[in-house]
């Protein structure tokens, strides 16, 4: 039996969402037990300066034991990721950003060094990002780099990969046979 623990962050919200479609190609691909945060079941809020400020006395006291710790130590437990945000506005719905500013918990996804170099604390290897366009062409710097960025440089998690199927809403394209295309490719994916 295979103990890995995938957390799947799905950001997709339509129903029939092409994104979760990939999604779900590739966790299928992937081996060990799978934990969904469904974005848009969990009622995220940003954080508001009451909640950072209480946030913040917990992490001074080093107590991590309050339920809004949860998103955090699920991020930082997991032992591959899986991040599914269909591209909207050049970037990502914006549940993925609130849900990133619940994870940045100093001591449980990252520290600093008495230098103030951030130093990541998550246990992944790798995380997968997931998205699809409506247009191609279009620059990934704004979602999926935005996400690179936090993970490598704030979580340490070393390897973040990209899986994206683009021209999905343009005049004379087959939406249907571009994700299917797609899938086949994840299918064929060497697993390791
Ligand atoms: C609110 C919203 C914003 C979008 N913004 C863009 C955009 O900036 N550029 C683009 O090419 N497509 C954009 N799209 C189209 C989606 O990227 C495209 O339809 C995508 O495949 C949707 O994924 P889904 O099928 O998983 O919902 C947007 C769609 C929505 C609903």
């Amino acid at each position: 039996m295979n103990n890995k623990k995938i957390l799947f962050i799905n950001a997709c919200d339509r129903p029939d969402s092409r994104t979760k479609r990939l999604a779900d190609a590739l966790l299928s691909r992937l081996k060990g037990e799978v934990t969904e945060i469904r974005l848009a079941d969990e009622g995220l809020t940003p954080l508001s300066y009451e909640e950072l400020m209480r946030r913040e006395a917990c992490i001074a006291a080093g107590e991590y034991d309050d339920p809004a710790f949860r998103y955090a130590k699920a991020f930082a437990g997991a032992d591959e990721i899986v991040l599914a945000a269909p591209y909207w506005d050049m970037s990502f719905p914006s549940e993925v950003k609130v849900f990133v500013e619940r994870i940045s918990v100093r001591g449980l996804t990252f520290t600093f060094t008495p230098q103030g170099e951030p130093v990541g604390l998550c246990r992944a290897k790798r995380l997968w990002y997931v998205a699809t366009m409506g247009a191609e062409g279009l620059p990934f710097d704004y979602g999926f780099g935005y996400i690179k960025g936090v993970c490598g440089v704030y979580y340490g998690i070393p390897e973040i990969r990209l899986i994206s199927a683009c021209g999905l809403d343009l005049d004379g394209r087959d939406a249907e046979a571009i994700i299917a295309e797609k899938e086949r490719e994840i299918s064929e994916m060497p697993s390791d």
